[in-house]
């Protein structure tokens, strides 16, 4: 089907030259002098292109007039200067032709829909501006990920999806298993032997979804010097918040020869990126959700674009969290303490309140942290970081690894991991190690702080979140 792309008509002039475009039909208006408006939208773009079609023909009364909100059509006719406001060009069609109907039952009208509506058709949705909008950027998004790294020497590399280990340690995995859950074989029932019998099942050993593909990245991160990892992520977390999803996407990029600052110049360099390349690319879609959605995001991206992160220790930020709790009398729901996690409450407080702009955080209690980050000579802290952002909370969690094969197999132990069942990582330390340091982005969430999109439900096509699996 020969057609242009809305997105590239609308760069064009009327200059009455022939053209096709295909697209959803938004409105149809029929005027009384004998034609009719058509509001069509491709997906190329937010914005749509209007069909004047007129009553003469031929298939006006039998066809055109049943193009209704849904329908899909197929216009050929002339590129004309648009006389009407909002718009620079239109097409006077020479005929237009209904692909696919939609009656009234098509569940999107011309009205507000609430989102919580629009999830009960996420395979609807993406015809509204707004879904439109948000998939058209996750895309931009996701192209300038691979062009930073791709620009800075960083090679993509495709981790396992399926794996053995738990990279963070905490346990929530989803197992994968051919087992006929009826009738899962056991072990001989011999006292200290029970259990399942997984030397039976199609890996010979128990398996899972990966929550990070960052062990399996490290290795090669020391040996082609930089790479990054870029795929989907699974972790069974109840949590049912607007900021956790049970399938989400990963970026995560390894440097070997690196610290943790090199670590948190490279994470704040990557997103500054990334807001630079979306306000250049993703204009017409900002505009919509600076006016729609949230209307600070226009100018928040612009200032972040070109401001520096702030950078604190954990230490640090328990003193001014501590202090905001006393002085201002800050009611935090949760307890500020040294050693404690902090929650998102906390996070927010820090970087909308305290800083206002991003937050780098470092060097955090090593209970609370995983296993491999390197641990500092204080004994206490590691060398961790969180990049948190406002109206978010952490969006990059990353560290400096620890590449000492001792102090690696004994704080393996200390969580409880069996440093045998990692044989192949701690290689990695025995032959070559060197400092080297990575981090991990959540995709979904950098669409949320970009678009101002509330719930990270309504930044991934079809959510995986405890109890919904639906489409
Ligand atoms: O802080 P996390 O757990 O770090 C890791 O997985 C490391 N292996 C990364 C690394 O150093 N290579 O997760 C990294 C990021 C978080 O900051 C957050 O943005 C996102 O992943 N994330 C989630 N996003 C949506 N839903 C969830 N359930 C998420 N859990 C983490």
């Amino acid at each position: 089907m020969q057609r242009i792309l809305i997105r590239d008509v609308l760069q064009l002039p009327g200059d009455d030259r022939s053209i096709q475009v295909a697209g959803w039909v938004r409105t149809r208006r029929d005027s009384r002098g004998g034609f009719s408006f058509l509001e069509i939208n491709d997906g190329s773009t937010i914005k749509n292109i209007q069909i004047v079609a007129e009553a003469t023909l031929a298939n006006y009364e039998s066809e055109i007039l049943t193009a209704t909100t849904g329908a899909s059509v197929f216009v050929s006719g002339t590129l004309k200067a648009s006389p009407g406001k909002g718009q620079s060009v239109e097409i006077h069609a020479g005929s237009v032709t209904v692909l696919g109907g939609a009656d009234a039952s098509f569940p999107i009208q011309k009205k507000r829909h609430s989102f919580e509506y629009l999830r009960e058709i996420a395979h609807l949705r993406p015809r509204t501006n707004t879904f439109g909008a948000v998939f058209r950027l996750r895309n931009a998004i996701s192209f300038a990920i691979h062009k930073f790294f791709q620009e800075n020497g960083f090679y993509y590399i495709h981790t396992p999806i399926i794996t053995g280990n738990d990279a963070e340690g905490a346990g929530q995995l989803f197992h994968v298993t051919n087992f006929d859950l009826d009738q899962v074989p056991k072990r001989d029932q011999e006292p200290g032997r029970g259990g399942v019998a997984f030397e039976k099942d199609f890996f010979g050993a128990p398996v899972h979804l990966t929550v990070s593909g960052q062990l399996e990245g490290e290795a090669y991160a020391m040996s082609l010097g930089r790479i990054y990892t870029f795929g989907p992520t699974f972790r069974a977390e109840n949590s049912n918040t607007s900021r956790h999803l049970a399938e989400f996407w990963m970026v995560e990029p390894e440097m070997a020869f690196a610290t943790l600052e090199d670590d948190a110049q490279l994470a704040e360099d990557f997103l500054r990126y990334v807001f630079k390349y979306v306000l250049e690319h993703s204009r017409d879609d900002l505009e919509f959700f600076n006016q729609w959605i949230d209307k600070s995001c226009l100018a928040r991206l612009e200032s972040l674009a070109d401001s520096p992160f702030e950078r604190m220790s954990y230490t640090e930020a328990v003193t001014i969290l501590e202090q905001a709790a006393q002085t201002k009398s800050k009611k935090f729901e949760f307890p500020v303490a040294w050693g404690r996690d902090l929650q998102s409450e906390h996070e927010r407080y820090l970087c909308e309140e305290h800083v206002g702009k991003p937050v780098i955080l470092t060097d955090y209690p090593k209970e609370i942290k995983a296993f491999y980050m390197r641990l500092n000579d204080d004994d206490k802290t590691v060398r961790a970081m969180d990049v948190l952002v406002p109206g978010v909370g952490e969006i990059i969690g990353g560290s400096e690894r620890e590449d000492r094969l001792d102090v690696l197999e004994a704080r393996m132990r200390d969580h409880g991991l069996e440093p045998d069942a990692y044989q192949w990582y701690l290689d990695l330390r025995r032959y070559g190690s060197t400092p080297h340091a990575g981090f991990g982005l959540g995709l979904e969430r950098l669409v949320q702080f970009i678009s101002g999109m509330e719930n990270i439900r309504d930044v991934v096509p079809f959510p995986r979140t405890p109890g919904n699996a639906s489409f």
